[in-house]
């Protein structure tokens, strides 16, 4: 699969621009601020319906216009599809799939499947259990769009859920009663058991398949001392069942178990959406122990993991590197160019074009001030 022209209209820096890209490599230069970055996030967006920069759409609007809208022309098994988007703040988004409307914007994922990697992917390693849901999921969503459909249940049940826990805590509190105002919660405990169940069988079924790719692209990339390994680490216990039913079955099991705790704090304290994943190196958890280097090549190996995953199904995802090999000495730089330089397509971004190794030949594009041109 190939992106194979994008067009910007006020997204971002961008007032409008159009880029025609071809298979393989093309490298991106540009200096610091001049929307490199800007544009493989309107891919990720394509890919995704998310910034991997911002939790908000505003950002992603040229500042003074009301909408940002993203065309892009994706190339695959010899037929085309066109993805249109426009991005409202505030409202919901509008989409269009080889021009016309679809329901709803997730009718569109799937389209462009594309793995992104970027300076923010930190986060993976260092930030909150959040980032690491939201890497999951995604994949998930890319390998199988279907999930797009389950997480967005189960999200719903999620906050339907905490609002009545949350409404009978803040009447608890001026003294009313309990009984009355959670007569629901068994109907909502049915949802999120159900849609729970779904979406983590979909979790662990994931994780496991990525152990293997992800230790062969830390080892790759980091030339590792010591083996990179992921856990899905839930609440509901050490060896979970991989079986919808089961895990249902355990998830409703456990809020009976919680039921006070959760009626005490006013929220949802079993299901997916506590989970993680645990990222170790050798015996060691990442977090604490790892180095900067060591996190660093842990993030890039996590996007690889998935690139490789999504390969293996064959499906040949797009693959960005927003400003990855500055960030690595001349070894890894080699190493990292020889594993992904077969890409169906290859996006690399960078503000000094000396730090892509000579083995990543392709097109070269300058990103000016709102433009972009190709030069070679
Ligand atoms: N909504 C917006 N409206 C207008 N300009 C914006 C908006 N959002 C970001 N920008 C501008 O876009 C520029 C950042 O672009 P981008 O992050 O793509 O840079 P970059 O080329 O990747 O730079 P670096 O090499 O530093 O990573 C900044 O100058 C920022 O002010
Ligand atoms: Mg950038």
């Amino acid at each position: 699969m190939h992106v194979r022209r994008v067009e910007l209209t006020d997204f971002r820096s961008y007032e409008r621009v159009a880029v025609d890209l071809d298979p393989g490599v093309s490298v991106l230069v540009g200096q610091n601020g001049m929307g490199k970055t800007n544009l493989v996030e309107a891919l990720g967006y394509v890919a995704t319906l998310d910034s991997h920069r911002v939790a908000t759409d505003a950002p992603l609007v040229r500042v003074g216009a009301s909408s940002a809208v993203i065309r892009c022309a994706i190339a695959h098994d010899g037929r085309e599809l066109l993805v249109e988007l426009e991005i409202v703040p505030g409202r919901a988004n509008r989409a269009r799939l080889n021009r016309s409307p679809v329901r709803r914007p997730r009718e569109v994922l799937g389209a462009l499947r594309m793995v992104l990697f970027a300076p923010e992917d930190l986060e993976l390693v260092r930030g909150d259990p959040s980032e690491r849901r939201r890497y999951l999921d995604d994949l998930l969503v890319a390998r199988q769009p279907r999930y797009a459909g389950v997480r967005a249940d189960y999200d719903r049940v999620v906050k339907q859920r905490n609002a009545l826990l949350r409404t009978a805590y803040l009447t608890r509190k001026v003294g009313g009663t309990r009984g009355q105002d959670l007569s629901t919660l068994a109907v909502w405990d049915q949802h999120l058991a159900y849609h729970g169940a779904e979406l983590l069988a979909g979790r662990l079924e994931l994780a496991a398949a990525l152990g293997p790719h992800l230790t062969k692209a830390y080892d790759a990339v980091a030339a590792g001392r010591s083996a990179a390994v992921i856990g899905y680490a839930s609440r509901l216990g050490e060896s979970l069942p991989t079986d919808r039913s089961a895990l249902e079955a355990m998830i409703l099991e456990s809020l009976a178990e919680r039921r006070a705790a959760e009626i005490e704090r006013g929220t949802t304290l079993v299901g997916p959406h506590r989970d993680d994943l645990s990222l170790q190196l050798g015996e060691l958890p990442t977090k604490g122990y790892a180095s900067h280097g060591e996190s660093w090549s842990f993030a890039l190996a996590l996007r690889l993991a998935a690139y490789d995953l999504l390969r293996s199904d064959g499906i040949e995802p797009v693959l960005a590197l927003d400003d990855v090999f500055a960030e690595l000495d001349t070894d890894r730089r080699e190493r990292l160019a020889a594993l992904v330089s077969d890409a169906a397509q290859l996006l690399v971004t960078c503000a000094v074009p000396e730090d892509v190794p000579a083995g990543l030949r392709g097109a070269r594009y300058d990103v000016g001030t709102g433009a972009v041109t190709r030069v070679s």
